[in-house]
This record gives C-alpha cells, structure tokens and sequence, in this order.
C-alpha cells in the first residue's frame, strides 16, 4: 500500500519505517526541515535501537522517503497517518492544535479518496472532530480510523513489529478490511487486530497508559509503607509479581514515572472527567503519588548533606527518563539535578546517549562527561536516576578509590545494600533498608 506518515517524532518514524520494512511504500513527511535533512542522509534524529539500520535499509529499496512537503506526501496514498505530538496545556488537558493543523493540511492537499488514521494521542472525541474539521477544508471524499500505538521508546521497533495487538477504532467495514490487510504482517504470530468504535479506541489508548502509570504509582507507594516498616520492597514486588492474576510488568518501583506520555496521559484523562463534570480519584493520586516519589528521593539526598550541600559535586548515572533513549522529557533525573543545582551543588552527569539533548536544557550549568566513571572524580556522591543497564554491575573499589565521599543515592534499586556495606558505602535505594 502507499502510505503517507506525518510526524517524524518516536512514533512516526518508527511507525513509517515498519510499515516500509513490511513492504508498503511510505513518505514521511514533517515540517522540521533540520530533521528532515538528517533522514535523508540516513542521520537519526533521535536515539532508537535498531532504527538506523531499517531506515537506511529500506531508504536504499526506495520503500522510504522524507520530506517537508505535505503535498508531496500524501499525493497517490491510500492511507495518511496522523503522528505529531499532543503536549500538556498548562491545565494538564492534551493540547491538539498540531494534530488539527495537519488535518486543515490535509484537507487542503488531498485530491481524492482517502484514509485518514489518526495515531496521535487525544481526547475522546477528537476523532470525530477531525472528520468535522475535514469535511470543511476538502470536498474529496474521506474516511478517518483512529489506531492508537502502545510502542515504548528504547524498544519501539520491537514493539510496532511484534505488537500485544493493534487496536483500530473504526465505523467502516471496506476500511476495517484495508486496516486488516495492512496490519496483516504485523499478526502472524496470532496477536488479535481488535476493532472496536472510534471513541472506545480512543479510551482504549489512555486507559493503557493510565493503568501502567496506577501500577508504578501503586509500588511506589508500597515503598514509602516498606520503608517506614523495614520490609524491602524489592521481595515484596516478588512476592506480588508471582500471582498470575497480577503478573510482573510495571511493578519495578523507582523515582517516579517520566517520558512524554505516562504523565501527560495520566493529567489528561483527570482532565477529560472534569470536562464531564467528573472526578477521577484514582488518576489525581497516581499524579500526586508520582510528584511526592520524586520529591522524597530528593529530600533523601538533601537531608544526607544537610548545609553541606552547597558547593559539593555530586555525580549523577544516566539523564533519559528510561534506559535506551535519548529523552529526557519530564524525566526524574531533570528533577532530581534541578534541586540539587538550586541548593548550591555542582552536578556531573554522564549518560550513555543524551549528551545532546543535556546541552540543549542545561548549557553549562552541568559538567557532562563521556564515561561513567570519569563522573565518580572527587565526587561527594551518585545518584543512579536511570537503570542503564552499564550501572548494574559497577567496580565498588575503582568507584570508592575516585569519590571524595562514598554515599550512593540509588533511583532504581541497582545494588544490594550488604554488599555496598561491605564496600565501605553509605546506599540509599527505593523502599528498602538504607546502611
Ligand atoms: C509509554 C507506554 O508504555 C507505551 O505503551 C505507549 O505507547 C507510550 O507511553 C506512549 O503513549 O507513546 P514510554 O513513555 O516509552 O511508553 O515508557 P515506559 O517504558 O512505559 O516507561 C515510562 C516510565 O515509567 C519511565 O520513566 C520508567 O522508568 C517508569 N517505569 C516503568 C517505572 O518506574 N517502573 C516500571 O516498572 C516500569
């Protein structure tokens, strides 16, 4: 099939190159000319595992473009995804004026039939509001889908090549056949295709992500009632993951969830209640939940130094709001170094991948250094924000011999406190027992 993308963010473009890797001939368009210009020289603008190789790959086989021009992108497509960002508005509701600039865009351009799917994340209902709003701008004749996507960063290829399921919300049974074909590659395993109705696709989308967010906020909380009754948190999540009725994933407690999406989702779906005149207890205490997790941590490190603080150089492991991204979007560690450069301390950050996007935030407020190591240098304490997977089996002796102070601040759980002890070190973690 041709297939238009628009958006080159984490989603489009991985969206785009998987579409293209299973055969379909896909332009991806985007109005960032800076970023389009890398894709065509085969540059990533972003860290992804294993997204270069597939785009050069199917660039080489001419299944993949890039280019600014939406005209250009969406002339003889049947289909035109919809993937650009719907960031917070300063009162927490999604702000869709990217996904419905694109939709007067596309109105304007198309010069027939086409499928308009909508993957950007918005409030219920906005789905239908984009085929009102198309309906003014063209009198070509449309369909819209909205196919919400669940691929995680760090793991996004994976994720959109072998999908849980793909959802599509859809009124249409000719254009639920096409989505059928088109996702049929994606399905050989026996992953179901779940059709269902525009709204309930849509609800579909944030429920997931709120109910990922619920589950951390709930272990974190688990931690806070570990911590002040010296059980460990870490057996507890075992003892929880074990039943089947609740299973493993998204139990790992930490400082707080980050990433633009779990905590944009959690405050958007809060806001899509009050717009019904509706309270969502659950969804405010998983926010509230979050903020106060990243809050202890800090106060944690800040009570450990007291007055000290001020002019001590604390190290800081990984910047990305998780491992093998480049994003440090409403990431903990943003927080946790933020607070520590306002009461006075000088931070040295190393992450694996985010040095670029730390210039960009931090300038030289921060000193950041390419190995991990070199950050340990005189350095009166680590904090682990990020459980890059280099961090989990560090050289104690090589860290204890380069640090001034040795005091570790673990976001993530990394260590066992007895061996730490043994050491020599002073290890705070997450809802465990601190020595
Ligand atoms: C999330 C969802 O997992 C995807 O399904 C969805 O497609 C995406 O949002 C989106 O809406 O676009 P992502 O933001 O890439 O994906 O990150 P996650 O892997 O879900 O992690 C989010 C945050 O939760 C991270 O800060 C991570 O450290 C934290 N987390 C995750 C925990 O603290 N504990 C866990 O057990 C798991």
């Amino acid at each position: 099939m041709k297939i238009a993308v628009v958006g080159t963010g984490h989603v489009g473009l991985v969206v785009g190159t998987g579409l293209a890797e299973n055969g379909h001939y896909v332009k991806c368009m985007d109005i960032d000319e800076a970023k389009i210009a890398m894709l065509q020289a085969g540059e990533m603008p972003i860290y992804e595992p294993g997204l270069e190789e597939l785009v050069v790959r199917n660039m080489e086989e001419e299944r993949l473009k890039f280019t600014t021009a939406l005209d250009e992108a969406v002339k003889d497509v049947l289909l035109i995804f919809i993937c650009v960002g719907t960031p917070p508005l300063p009162d927490g509701g999604a702000d869709t004026s990217q996904v419905f600039s694109v939709v007067d865009a596309i109105g304007k351009a198309i010069d027939g039939y086409r499928i308009v799917v909508n993957k950007s994340t918005c409030p219920v209902g906005s789905t239908e509001e984009i085929r009102d709003r198309l309906a003014e701008s063209t009198s070509q004749s449309f369909d819209v889908v909205v196919n919400p996507e669940f691929l995680r960063q760090g793991s996004a290829v994976d994720d959109f090549m072998r999908p849980d399921r793909i959802v599509v919300g859809c009124d249409d049974v000719r254009v639920e056949e096409i989505m059928k074909e088109l996702y049929a590659p994606f399905l050989r395993t026996g992953k179901p295709l779940l059709l269902m109705s525009i709204r309930s696709a849509e609800m579909a989308k944030y429920a997931v992500n709120a109910m990922l967010a619920t589950r951390i906020s709930f272990m974190n909380e688990m931690a806070t009632l570990c911590e002040a009754y010296g059980a460990d948190i870490g057996e507890v999540r075992e003892g929880v993951a074990a039943d089947s009725r609740i299973g493993p994933a998204y139990l790992f407690p930490g400082i707080g969830f980050g990433g633009s999406c779990l905590p944009k989702d959690v405050v958007a779906c809060a806001k899509m209640a009050e717009a019904r005149g509706l309270d969502t207890h659950i969804m405010k205490a998983v926010s509230a939940v979050n903020r106060e997790q990243q809050q202890r941590f800090i106060e944690t490190i800040l009570a450990h130094y007291g007055e000290r603080i001020k002019g001590k150089r604390i190290a800081v492991w990984g910047a990305s709001f998780k491992p093998k991204t480049d994003d440090l979007r409403d990431g903990p560690a943003l927080h946790v170094i933020d607070a520590l450069l306002e009461a006075g301390a000088a931070i040295t950050v190393y992450d694996p991948v985010a040095d670029r996007n730390l210039a960009h935030v931090y300038g030289d407020r921060i000193t950041v250094v390419p190995k991990n190591y070199a950050a340990l240098q005189e350095a009166d304490g680590l904090v682990i924000t990020t459980e890059w997977n280099e961090f989990r089996r560090p050289d104690y002796e090589r860290m204890g011999d380069l640090m001034r102070e040795k005091v570790i601040f673990d976001g993530r759980n990394l260590y066992t406190a007895s061996v730490l002890e043994k050491a020599g070190f002073r290890y705070f973690s997450v809802g465990r027992p601190s020595v």
